[in-house]
């Protein structure tokens, strides 16, 4: 199937700021045409001319491995020309605001913008200021969608399925946009959620959000389906939120032999970076549970599947609509077309 010709998508926005906002369809519309689109890894020829002529900036104003380069990956897979900025390296430096530079950018011609930024809600503003496709790639404490998006495709694709599973987010949940866009995610696609760490660092609030909470992962240790294991965001937290990092991981780290308690069939998760025999022992993260790679590689699909829903599929409905008005225009200017006094 080519995606191009998705036309029942449930997915009609231009921007993707958070999961809060999706209905389950739209969701399902993402993993199924990143679905389609990781096919594409497997070619001898990696690459389709989905966005040929788009132009995708990367403004990364925070710290990214991973993100960045699947994003710019995805969008050279799609044959779009990248652009990459970087806070360190730009005007930002002279006092220059995200708002101007993006507009300064824009004005260049661009089709999609891939924003992280360490202020909550700051994808959304760039989206009220901006014509092109905003892409929030993580924004503070509030939303990482791509990522969640691709832990939902890497569940599916290795379990079959979301609904009914239960998972544990297990670690940072006050500082992180992981498990706020995951909680998200996977209630909406029917999974039952409990957040699990010591009450600093897993407040009682997020019961709010339709989640379960609670302080000691042994106890939920034989129900969980999935643990996705989450980093100590030291740069997010000021001071430790604990009394040692020994301490929290001999009470939340992922061992091997904290695993062996779990369902046989029960597999390990973690966005990266790990903090390597903090919160996940190096044993568990590549052993044969861990879907930490599959993770890295769904993600390119998943970001291929958002830069062309985004900005490709309008793309192909204009190029489609250019076409059948050119076709209109053709027949109208036709033999009787001048005589009846038509023109274009
Ligand atoms: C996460 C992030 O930056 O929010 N990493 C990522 O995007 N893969 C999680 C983290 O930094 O711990």
């Amino acid at each position: 199937m080519s995606p191009v010709r998705e036309e029942r998508s449930a997915w009609t926005r231009p921007h993707l700021l958070g999961l809060r906002e999706l209905s389950a369809e739209e969701i399902m519309a993402v993993l199924d045409t990143a679905d389609s689109f990781a096919e594409i890894s497997t070619r001898s020829i990696r690459k389709v001319p989905t966005l040929r002529g788009r132009v995708v900036v990367n403004l990364f104003y925070e710290a990214s491995t991973r993100t960045r380069l699947s994003f710019s990956l995805a969008a050279q897979r799609l044959s779009a020309d990248v652009l990459d900025f970087t806070k360190e390296s730009s005007s930002t430096a002279k006092g220059e605001t995200l708002i101007d530079t993006a507009r300064n950018i824009e004005a260049m011609g661009v089709d999609v913008f891939v924003l992280r930024h360490a202020a909550p809600g700051a994808a959304t503003v760039l989206a009220r200021h901006v014509k092109c496709s905003v892409v929030n790639a993580g924004d503070g404490a509030h939303e990482h969608p791509t990522q969640a998006l691709l832990d939902l495709f890497a569940i599916k694709k290795r379990l079959g399925r979301i609904k009914g599973l239960h998972v544990a987010i297990v670690g940072d949940i006050a500082h992180s946009r992981v498990a706020r866009s995951n909680i998200w995610g996977l209630q909406k696609l029917g999974a039952r959620v409990t957040v699990v760490g010591p009450p600093t660092l897993v407040p009682e609030r997020f019961r709010e959000l339709g989640v379960e909470v609670c302080h000691d992962l042994d106890k939920v240790l034989p129900e969980v389906d999935v643990f996705n294991m989450l980093r100590i965001q030291r740069e997010r937290q000021g001071t430790l939120n604990f009394p040692s990092t020994e301490e929290y991981t001999r009470l939340f780290g992922l061992s091997r032999e904290r695993l062996a308690r779990a369902k046989p069939e029960a597999v390990v998760m973690h966005p990266g970076p790990i903090n390597r025999g903090v919160e996940i022992s190096p044993d568990v993260a590549d052993g044969p549970r861990s879907l930490v790679l599959e993770q890295v590689a769904g993600g390119l699909a998943v970001r291929m599947a958002v830069l062309f829903l985004c900005a490709g599929r309008s793309a192909a409905l204009q190029a489609e609509e250019a076409q059948a008005q050119a076709a209109t225009s053709a027949a109208t200017q036709g033999p009787g077309a001048a005589a009846q006094g038509g023109s274009a």
